[in-house]
């Protein structure tokens, strides 16, 4: 890093008070939910406006333009053609949408990753018992010599002659983990299964070049990463299952003839609020102006993670560190081993101030490392993964190398009370 890049990571690139958050927190976790900047937040309730103003010629003629607008903008951020592209409200949604257009027989296989996000692995669950399916995991390691070979010889361990579908996710949610989409989607190919990506993370976090890529399904969320308004992603569905594919909820595009079926289909499922979506061209420019574009924020934010990373590891394990994934597999989030007695902080040791209603509803969820954070003023996920109980940080315009650094002394606190 040159001495340019070092001061780059020291202050914001754009100043936090451009987002509503709480300015009494220190908002290390953009990857649970993503943030929103203001200024589009005010085009959302603009376009609100509109829509309640006059909610008929809104739906019927301005829509349908705005949805335009949003493909077109969004698909060269995708690398693919427009007509590759429609929208559903979140990740969920777009992995559930795929998991239900396919035809499955009675022992089919499915191959996941032991870092599979929890809510897809509970839609398979739910197919598994309706359609006779078993759902076959592969130990993906959380890092080690020769990482991205042996993430893809773990799913090539799974793999028969029954295997019908590979949910790869792109970025893992539990280890910050980037996964070699490209040998996975080829290793779908080769045994003829179905590739679906699960991209929740990362559209924004990484260039993608979905026409090169070439899955079957990928589905990216455009409300964390690229800050669109909440219930923003979309779903790309290659040219191979465009003719079957249905959205959840079947609505008046049913009737539509010819290519553009899908894209109605998918366009309008019914009266709900469209505005997050018609927000992307504005987010897009948003991100343009005052980041210098994402190619330029997710350098940034590159750096910025990698030195959060290297000042945690070093801080809270001092002496020998983890075995820790290599470089190429981050984006703008790191996933950190918590060493001892971090991983294990008890509830009783939580202070009163967090023994409230709040915490009582969501003890045994919620780690208490992370709920005694909260009260140290830090939004900051702990989760308990297959590889341990992992610290996750990520890294926006809005972050500093200080506040990472900030973290680190609290934690070193809290473990020392605990000594
Ligand atoms: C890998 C992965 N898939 C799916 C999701 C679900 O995203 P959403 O809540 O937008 O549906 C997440 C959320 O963090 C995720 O990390």
């Amino acid at each position: 890093m040159n001495e340019e890049e070092r001061q780059e990571i020291k202050n914001p690139l754009v100043e936090p008070r451009e987002w509503p958050l709480d300015p009494s927190l220190t908002f290390l976790n953009h990857g649970s939910f993503g943030a929103c900047p203001r200024e589009i937040l005010r085009r959302q309730a603009a376009l609100r406006d509109q829509m309640e103003r006059s909610p008929v010629r809104f739906n019927l003629t301005t829509l349908p333009d705005l949805c335009e607008a949003a493909r077109e903008s969004v698909a060269p951020l995708l690398g693919v053609d427009p007509k590759n592209v429609v929208f559903v409200s979140n990740a969920s949604e777009g992995v559930s949408t795929v998991l239900k257009t396919i035809e499955w027989r009675a022992g089919d296989e499915v191959i996941i990753s032991q870092d599979s996000y929890p809510a897809c692995r509970h839609m398979l669950n739910a197919l598994a018992l309706r359609h006779r399916l078993l759902i076959k995991v592969a130990l993906t390691p959380f890092g080690g010599h020769k990482w991205e070979q042996q993430v893809v010889e773990a799913f090539e361990a799974q793999v028969s002659d029954r295997t019908r579908l590979i949910l790869i996710d792109h970025i893992t949610s539990p280890t910050a983990l980037v996964y070699p989409v490209t040998e996975l989607t080829s290793l779908a190919k080769q045994i003829g299964a179905i590739s679906l990506i699960d991209g929740a993370h990362a559209p924004g976090q990484l260039p993608l070049a979905l026409h090169q890529l070439d899955p079957d399904f990928y589905v990216g969320n455009a409300h964390k990463w690229m800050m669109t308004p909440k219930s923003c992603a979309m779903l790309y569905v290659s040219p191979r299952w465009r003719a079957h594919i249905l959205p959840h909820v079947i609505s008046h595009g049913y009737l539509t003839q010819g290519e553009s079926r899908y894209q109605a289909l998918f366009d309008w499922t019914g009266t709900r609020d469209y505005t997050a979506l018609a927000c992307l061209p504005d987010t897009i420019k948003w991100v343009n102006q005052r980041c210098g574009g994402f190619q330029r924020l997710r350098s940034r934010n590159h750096r910025l993670i990698q030195a959060a990373r290297d000042l945690l590891v070093t801080s809270l394990w001092g002496g020998p560190s983890p075995v820790m994934p290599p470089r190429t597999a981050l984006a703008q989030m790191v996933a950190v081993p918590l060493p001892q007695p971090l991983a294990t902080y008890p509830e009783s040791a939580l202070p009163p101030s967090m023994i409230t209603a709040e915490s009582a509803a969501s003890a045994g969820r919620i780690h208490p490392l992370q709920r005694a954070l909260w009260s140290e003023g830090f939004e900051v996920p702990i989760i308990t993964t297959a590889h341990g109980v992992m610290l996750r940080v990520s890294a926006q315009a809005y972050n500093t190398l200080g506040e990472y650094q900030r973290l680190a002394e609290t934690l070193l606190t809290i473990s020392s009370s605990r000594d």
